[in-house]
């Protein structure tokens, strides 16, 4: 398996353009499932979900072409409604393969969902919106054989803001007779995104980014050409970066709102972060602990951020507390971090992160995709050696992370033999 091997204490420094998110592009590729007309998506990263949710796509039946940054699908008929277990399980984010594959097919089978060990990831909101569609879903060895005659509009309240359960519900309405509300709907920007890429194509849907979403049902939906909105999970573990090594980074294609709740804190933090057109800057200080980050459904600080975030805070100077709110058990990083000498104390929800004034290199083991990020930010920063092993997770959501941090002046390689996608 492949490692990356840092050599830390090199402060980052020059221009970095953010691609395309992450959390836009699979459910988009989801969506591109309920046209039969050509879709093509600009500013994809290249990255390992990517190419799975790709793998899935093909086995339904779609064509597929890639041209760097563009993917050309050409959905035509499809010739499955089941998605393979082996492809299944090594994402969680096919769940949301089920809303488009009933509102084209009527009809899917899918099993549970693999994908990130940051806790149990039920899908039980997802299946209530779809049920309350028309849909009669049988669960039996682990996997979920749903089927509708034909799919109903609703009112559907959603007990938590779920991101997934937001947007397999948005996709499963399309075609629905009637129309589909949301309450207490997820407002991430990548709901937003799904929602203008689907009206491009000729969907009615309206509300996205607040807690109400209406989706009024159609007959068809035409072709599409589309570029997503920037990652801001990466620029924000750009950010982090930057200030864990004293650097300073100019990050372009960036939509500052987007990531509102992350620049407010780390400026507590002391970090300098300033725009200039569509580019923001980032210096590097002296880091100051925070009295308390808790993660929330945004607007608030998004979990995808907390760990990354505990990793600048093992150096501030003070203490500092973090809640993760959001997922139970995605604290596995606590643990690597203690291995390069930090002082994390975890009560529950919460982490009491002591200040220390230096971490150490040592060989540490990314447990899932943000998790490892923080890993490779915490021995940037660290004395001496880091390895971290299981580095598959990172390539996950992060593009050829170790180049892009070399070309900004890491002390960073990748060894060993890559897995299989
Ligand atoms: C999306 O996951 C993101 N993934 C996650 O990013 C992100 O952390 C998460 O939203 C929260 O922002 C993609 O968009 C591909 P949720 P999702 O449904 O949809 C509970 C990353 O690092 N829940 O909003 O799976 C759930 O257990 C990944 O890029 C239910 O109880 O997240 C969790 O506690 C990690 N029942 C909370 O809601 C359900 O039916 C939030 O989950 C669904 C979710």
């Amino acid at each position: 398996m492949e490692k990356f091997i840092i050599s830390g204490g090199s402060s980052l420094s020059g221009r970095l353009r953010v691609k395309g998110a992450k959390n836009s592009i699979l459910p988009i590729l989801a969506a591109s499932l309920l046209t039969s007309e050509r879709v093509e998506l600009k500013d994809v990263p290249d990255i390992s979900d990517v190419k799975v949710m790709l793998n899935i796509l093909e086995c339904l039946g779609v064509k597929v072409s890639r041209e760097k940054d563009i993917l050309l699908l050409e959905p035509g008929s499809l010739y499955t409604s089941e998605i393979p277990e082996s492809l299944m399980c090594e994402m969680r984010s096919s769940i949301f393969l089920m809303g488009p594959l009933l509102g084209r097919l009527g009809k899917v089978k899918v099993s549970y969902p693999g994908g990130c060990d940051i806790g149990p990831r039920p899908i039980d909101l997802h299946l209530k919106g779809l049920i309350s569609m028309g849909v009669n879903i049988k669960e039996e060895n682990g996997c979920v054989q749903a089927e509708a005659r034909s799919l109903k509009g609703s009112n559907v309240h959603l007990d938590f803001p779920s991101v997934g359960a937001t947007e397999n519900i948005m996709m499963a309405a399309i075609y629905a007779r009637g129309t589909t509300t949301i309450h207490n709907a997820a407002k991430e920007p990548e709901i937003i995104d799904l929602q203008n890429f689907l009206n491009k194509m000729g969907a009615k849907i309206k509300g996205a980014g607040t807690d109400t979403i209406k989706i009024e049902g159609v007959k068809s939906l035409g072709k599409v050409s589309y570029t997503l909105i920037p990652d801001r999970i990466l620029a924000g573990t750009m950010i982090i970066a930057a200030a864990i090594t004293r650097g300073e980074l100019m990050l372009e294609n960036v939509i500052p709102e987007h990531l509102e709740a992350v620049s407010s804190k780390l400026r507590e933090a002391g970090v300098e972060i300033w725009e200039e057109g569509d580019v923001l800057h980032v210096k590097g200080r002296k880091i100051n602990a925070v009295q308390s980050v808790r993660t929330l459904p945004y607007p608030g600080f998004p979990t995808d951020m907390q760990a990354q975030t505990m990793t600048l805070l093992t150096l501030a100077r003070g203490t500092s507390v973090i809640t993760e709110n959001v997922f139970d058990g995605r604290f596995s990083h606590v643990g690597e971090l203690k291995k390069m000498g930090a002082d994390i104390m975890v009560d529950g929800r919460s982490a009491v992160i002591q200040g220390v004034k230096q971490l150490h290199g040592a060989v540490v083991k990314a447990p899932d995709l943000r998790a490892g990020a923080a890993l490779v930010l915490a021995g940037l920063a660290a004395e001496g050696h880091t390895i971290v092993e299981e580095i598959h997770h990172i390539d996950r959501g992060y593009e050829k992370f170790e180049e892009t941090l070399r070309g900004l002046g890491a002390n960073i390689k990748r060894v060993g033999i890559p897995a299989e996608v």
